[in-house]
C-alpha cells in the first residue's frame, strides 16, 4: 500500500482553493521551457519496471536530466532503490517459497501494510529477487521486462549514471530521495549516514555536482543540510505546506521543492485542468525552485481536458514557470521543451 495516492487525493481537493500571497525575498526567475529539468521518475517507469537498470538507461537515453532513484534500506543497512519498502507490489518476492515466512504486517508512516519489507531482508537475499511492473493493469506492455531485473544498490545506480554519462557524452544526474526515513531511523536503519557516506566516497557532496536530494519529511532534510554541499528539495503533498510563511520557511534549508502537480495548476471538481494556483509565482518569490511530480501519459494520470493531449499537458506546466519535471516518459518532456 502506498501513502502518495490518499496525499494526492486530499492535494488534489485542497488545491482548488490554494490562493498563495508573498512578498519577494530573493526571486528565482522563471525558467524557460528549454531550461525545466526533465527528472526520468524512478527511471522511465512509463516504459520499464520502474528502477532497474533498463528504467534508468532508457530514461538517460531518451534525455532526462537526472534520474531518481527512491531509496530504502536492506536488514544489513544497504541504501536500494525502491518505491516502497514493501516488496510484492515491485518485485516477485511472493513467488519465491523460502521467504514466504517472512511475510508480515506492518504500520509504516501510519498504514498497515501486508507483506515483505526490504528492511527484513539482506542484500545477497534482496539479490535473488527479479523487478517486475508495479502498475500492470495501467502499463501491460511493461510486464514483457518482468523478472529481468535485479534490485540495485544506490551505489548501483551512482556507477550507472556515471556510465550512461560516458556513453551519451554528458553527464546524467542523480536525484534520490529518502523514504519513510523516521520509520527507518525508528528500526535503527537510519538512511542518512548511508546517503552521506555514499555521496562522499563519490565525490558527489560538493558543490557543483549534479546531485539533488529530495525527501517528504523535513526533519531529516534540515539534519542533511549541515552534512551536505548538494541542493535539497523539500516535497509537498498538501497546499497548507506552502503558505507563504512555510515557503519562507523551507527556503530557510531547501533550494526548492517538489509540489504534486495539482498544486500547481488547479484540477477543477470536474477533472479539468483550470487556472494556476500562483504555487511557482510565490516559491519564486520566497527563492525556491519548483520542481513538479508525476507527468505521465496515459488517460488515467491526465485531466479530462488533455486527455491524449500528454505535450500539451506538459507545455501547460512549463509556461506555469516550473522548474523541473518528474516525468514517467521522459522523452515526451524533453520532446515539449521544444
Ligand atoms: O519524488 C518526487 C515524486 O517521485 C514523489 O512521488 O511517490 O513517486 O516518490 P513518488
Ligand atoms: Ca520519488
Amino acid at each position: 500500500m502506498d501513502t502518495i495516492p490518499a496525499m494526492r487525493t486530499r492535494a488534489l481537493a485542497l488545491a482548488t482553493s490554494a490562493v498563495l500571497l508573498l512578498q519577494p525575498v530573493v526571486a528565482v526567475p522563471a525558467a524557460a521551457h528549454s531550461d525545466v529539468l526533465v527528472i526520468g521518475h524512478r527511471g522511465a517507469a512509463g516504459y520499464r519496471p520502474e528502477h532497474t537498470v533498463a528504467s534508468y538507461s532508457l530514461a538517460a537515453q531518451m534525455g532526462a536530466d537526472y534520474i531518481e532513484p527512491d531509496l530504502v534500506s536492506t536488514k544489513d543497512g544497504v541504501l536500494v532503490a525502491r518505491h516502497e519498502n514493501e516488496l510484492s507490489t515491485s518485485t516477485d518476492v511472493a513467488a519465491h517459497p523460502e521467504f514466504a515466512g517472512r511475510q508480515t504486517t506492518k504500520n509504516i508512516d501510519g498504514w498497515d501494510m501486508t507483506g515483505w519489507f526490504t528492511e527484513d531482508f539482506t542484500l545477497a537475499e534482496l539479490k535473488t529477487l527479479r523487478a517486475r511492473e508495479s502498475q500492470p493493469e495501467l502499463r501491460p506492455a511493461n510486464t514483457a521486462y518482468d523478472g529481468r531485473y535485479q534490485i540495485l544498490t544506490f551505489q548501483e545506480v551512482i556507477s550507472l549514471a556515471q556510465r550512461l554519462s560516458r556513453q551519451l557524452g554528458r553527464e546524467i544526474g542523480i536525484y534520490p530521495e529518502t523514504k519513510h526515513p523516521s520509520y527507518f531511523a525508528s528500526i535503527g536503519l537510519p538512511l542518512e549516514p548511508a546517503l552521506v557516506r555514499t555521496l562522499n566516497v563519490n565525490g558527489l557532496n560538493r558543490r557543483g555536482a549534479k546531485v539533488f536530494v529530495q525527501s517528504f519529511e523535513s526533519d531529516n532534510l534540515k539534519a542533511l543540510k549541515k552534512q551536505l554541499r548538494v541542493p535539497l528539495i523539500q516535497l509537498v503533498w498538501d497546499p497548507a505546506q506552502v503558505t507563504p510563511d512555510k515557503l519562507r520557511e523551507i527556503a530557510t534549508y531547501a533550494y526548492g521543492i517538489g509540489p504534486h502537480v495539482t498544486m500547481v495548476i488547479n484540477w477543477t471538481e470536474d477533472g479539468s485542468l483550470g487556472a494556476s494556483t500562483g504555487l511557482v509565482r510565490n516559491a519564486h518569490r520566497a527563492g525556491l525552485a519548483v520542481h513538479a511530480y508525476t507527468f505521465a501519459v496515459e488517460n488515467q494520470n491526465l485531466p479530462t481536458n488533455y486527455q491524449n493531449r500528454f505535450t500539451a499537458y506538459l507545455k501547460a506546466y512549463y509556461r506555469a514557470g516550473i522548474d523541473g519535471a518528474f516525468a514517467d516518459n521522459p522523452d515526451l518532456a524533453v520532446a515539449a521543451r521544444r
